[in-house]
């Protein structure tokens, strides 16, 4: 029989990274150029054709400046790509962006949206949730028109309660799981049910480099595919490659 990731790649369906901390010097994530090319290298090695790049936005900074940064970091790593004409997953730019009082009314934030969609891979707080998070969601979505991804939903479980989960999963969000929740011993059973019931829509390595959180994605759908959960894969990819269109092109309305 036919690998999955075999006929994923005939369909031109690679694999989409949309959580990942690849630049340099931006936040824990690639502290070199040299370090950003080599997970690249093994993300591309893995299956990934595409990779969002997703450094930590804090409050700490403005918009404004995280974005100028953020733009000198994929600079610096596309001269060097252009320069050894080096073979990597094609790259966009985004942020995972940390809840945090006050983020609904922060100027700019439309910029921190994957690329030139309207998609935000969005940190919830380590803490139990209250009531004005899940509101800030809300808001996010109806009031600035943000669609957002909630970044690696599996690793709030433990700490919120069913409910808060319950009513976040009612809102019109996008669910991203790490593929480290899909490859771990004691969490691949967890993610199997939770894949196959349709609550995931994205994947992501949330790769921070070659020590430490190493590139895994093509890992995880390999793992995918051996649990039974080709098709559920290939929804993913499908929504995968319309939403990385988006980052390039636009929504088009
Ligand atoms: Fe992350």
């Amino acid at each position: 029989m036919e690998s999955i990731i075999r006929v994923m790649r005939k369909n031109k369906l690679g694999i989409y990274d949309f959580h990942c901390h690849v630049l340099p010097g931006m936040d824990d994530g690639c502290r070199s150029v040299e370090e950003s090319i080599q997970v690249m290298e093994e993300s591309l090695k893995q299956g990934v054709c595409a990779i969002m790049a997703t450094p930590h936005y804090y409050p700490r900074e403005t918009v404004e400046s995280f974005i100028i940064r953020r733009k000198a970091a994929y600079d610096r790593l596309s001269e060097k790509l252009n320069e050894n004409k080096i073979r990597v997953p094609m790259l966009n730019l985004g942020a995972e962006v940390a809840w945090h009082n006050g983020l609904i009314y922060e100027e700019r934030l439309e910029e921190l949206c994957f690329g030139k969609s309207d998609y935000m891979l969005l940190e919830m707080p380590f803490t139990k949730w209250s009531s004005s998070v899940l509101s800030d969601v809300r808001k996010l979505l109806n009031m600035r028109n943000i669609r957002v991804i909630i970044a690696h939903f599996e690793r709030y479980l433990k700490i919120q309660d069913k409910k808060m989960i319950e009513s976040l999963l009612d809102m019109d969000v996008m669910i991203q799981m790490n593929g480290e929740y899909i490859l771990g011993f004691w969490t691949q059973r967890k993610a199997a049910k939770m894949l196959r019931n349709g609550v995931v829509q994205l994947l992501g390595s949330d790769a921070h480099n070659m020590v430490q959180r190493l590139p895994n994605l093509g890992e995880a759908c390999r793992k995918m595919s051996q649990m039974g959960l080709g098709d559920v894969l290939m929804d993913i990819q499908e929504t995968s490659v319309e939403i990385f269109q988006e980052s390039i092109y636009g929504s088009g309305d």
